[in-house]
């Protein structure tokens, strides 16, 4: 998957895996497409890995794995970005898109009244409207 995503165009496609040998597999693979610069994998629990500056987050997990994670790419993942699962689904997370004959489901992650991107956003917009709310009610 990372192959594919890479020589599609993805600038920077970082895997997370917990078995050693793939990682090894992985990054021999990396170095023998010449692909260093782009594919790259960490050897760690997926749960530990902060999502925070991933857009995409491709899954192939256990569905014991998949109910951990949901609240994690909820907590962590900037709202628009997607979570594709092949084989599994999330329960009680609707997918955007599915591709019945791949398999694979496509999750949007939304946006979130609690989160600190929507507060932040928020922040600006009050924050750009700011001289013309204070114009519009001189004292
Ligand atoms: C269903 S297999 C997918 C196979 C793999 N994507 C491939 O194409 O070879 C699940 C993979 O996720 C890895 N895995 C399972 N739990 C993990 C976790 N918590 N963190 C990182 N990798 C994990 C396993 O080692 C295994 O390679």
């Amino acid at each position: 998957m990372l192959f594919e995503a890479a020589s599609a165009g993805a600038a920077l496609c970082v895997g997370v895996e917990a078995d050693p040998i793939k990682c090894w597999w992985i990054r021999r693979e990396a170095k023998r497409r010449g692909m260093q610069g782009i594919v790259s994998i960490i050897r760690a629990n997926l749960l530990n890995i902060d999502l925070s500056k991933a857009d995409i987050v491709f899954v192939f997990l256990s569905p014991a794995l998949m109910k951990r994670l949901k609240q994690k790419v909820f907590n962590e993942m900037k709202p628009g970005s997607i979570v594709a699962s092949y084989e599994h689904r999330f329960k009680g997370w609707e997918p955007e898109t599915t591709d019945a004959k791949l398999n694979v489901y496509i999750y949007r992650i939304p946006l979130k009244a609690h989160s600190s991107y929507y507060q932040t956003m928020l922040n600006l917009r009050l924050f750009t409207h700011l001289p013309n709310l204070l114009a519009s009610h001189p004292r």
